[in-house]
């Protein structure tokens, strides 16, 4: 028997239990033992709820029980998250995680604690909710030199954008609505701000490039400040607008690394990821492109990859099977030396000014909207870019980076 104790019984620490329940036996063939949840450990009571019987509110009673072989830790947050996990690892308990702020804070840490003692630290539900995207960079992925991440790694910003252009929904209804579903975060600011996927892109780059990505190195946009009358462009021109994190090695050893909404073409795969869903698009030198699709929030979902996790570390109990990230710092260039084409919307300036200043651009016309127009740049650097629109004297209303 393998006693494991879950850290928090909210969305994600109640789904653990109950994916657990629901698939014990299969679980249990495939770990090569059976799961027995010993303890839950949550500051609220439960009455009539099963779990009742297991729940704990002190940590010490956990931390101090030899026959607890691994710790779900699903609370979410830095503290007492770091805490927790970090005396669970040092008293030679393996963990599992859905805490993306962890693992992009002090990942490099846990996880050098974890080969030390030759136990496992894993967050596959860290990123992409139910995709199995961790393991694929770990284990899957290792003949190649990865050039690119792409992902849609935050269901409730797409749940949002795809309501907002699809129905016409209003930001605070759709982020209600979201919220209701439990996909967004506790303080929902990390999902509209887009902090959530850049500690997502900050831990896939990771372990891509095998060096440490600082997420407080990424340039992070959110979409709060996309509008209707944007959806009304993209529609217009046959694209949708996708909250995307991204990394790119460029050329032998620069890497840029970014968050912010991008307009995104029918030719690419990311453009039909919709609804709650996320997507991992990944590029090798050798492989070519390949992407992960799946429910990227929720629930069940998310519970199903930490489930996974625990059936992992039963099955490796006393071998350390992360491999692929060092505590090395991956430096990441200037952005301004990024190139990439530019959607702008303009108010009072004309065709002609555009076309003089940048020369040669896509002109785009909507009827419900007089007075303005918007263009797509060719390919320039964003510092080009930059230099380019101040001599629009404020006349830009937005601008939105084009996927190519
Ligand atoms: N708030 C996150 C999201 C939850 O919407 O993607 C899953 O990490």
């Amino acid at each position: 028997m393998i006693n494991i104790a879950v850290l928090g019984y909210g969305t994600v620490g109640s789904g653990v239990v109950e994916v657990i329940n629901t698939n014990h036996k299969s679980i249990n063939k495939r770990a090569g033992a059976e799961i027995n949840i010993k303890y839950v450990l949550d500051l609220r009571e439960f009455p009539g709820d099963p779990v009742q019987e297991i729940l704990v509110h002190d940590y010490e009673i956990i931390a101090n029980d030899p026959e607890v072989d691994i710790v779900v830790e699903v609370m979410g947050g830095i503290e007492p998250a770091y805490t927790f996990v970090k005396r669970a690892l040092e008293a030679g308990k393996s963990v599992c995680t859905s805490n993306k702020a962890l693992v992009a804070k002090h990942g490099p840490e846990l996880m050098e604690i974890a080969r030390e003692k030759d136990i496992n630290f894993l967050f596959e539900a860290s990123c992409g909710g139910g995709i199995p995207i961790i393991r694929a960079l770990n284990s899957s992925l290792t003949a190649d030199e990865i050039d690119e991440i792409t992902g849609i790694l935050n269901g409730t910003t797409n749940y949002m954008l795809y309501k907002m252009s699809t129905e016409g929904s209003d930001f605070n209804s759709v982020l209600k609505e979201a919220q209701e579903k439990g996909y967004a975060e506790a303080d929902p600011t990390a999902d509209v701000e887009g902090y959530d996927a850049c500690r997502k892109i900050a831990i896939l780059s990771s372990l891509a490039y095998g060096k440490f990505l600082n997420y407080e190195n990424i340039y992070t946009e959110g979409i709060t400040k996309i509008t209707p009358e944007d959806m009304a462009y993209a529609a217009d021109l046959g694209m949708s607008v996708k909250l995307l994190a991204t990394s790119r090695k460029v050329g032998s050893d620069a890497f840029y690394a970014m968050v912010a909404p991008f307009l995104v073409g029918k030719s690419s795969p990311l453009y039909s990821v919709n609804d709650v869903f996320n997507a991992v698009f990944v590029h090798g030198n050798v492989l070519g492109d390949a992407m992960f699709y799946g429910s990227g929030a929720g629930k069940l979902p998310t519970a199903s990859a930490v489930v996974a996790d625990v059936v992992d570390e039963a099955k490796h109990l006393h071998r350390n099977i992360m491999t692929n990230w060092t505590s090395r710092p991956l430096e990441l260039m200037d952005l301004d030396e990024v190139e990439g084409r530019f959607f702008v919307r303009v108010k009072g300036a004309t065709v002609e000014q555009v076309q003089d200043i940048f020369g040669d651009t896509q002109i785009v016309n909507l009827k419900q909207l007089p007075g303005e127009f918007a263009f797509i740049t060719s390919s320039m650097k964003q510092g080009e870019y930059q230099a380019k629109v101040e001599k629009l004297n404020g006349k830009v209303i937005t601008m939105i980076r084009v996927k190519d």
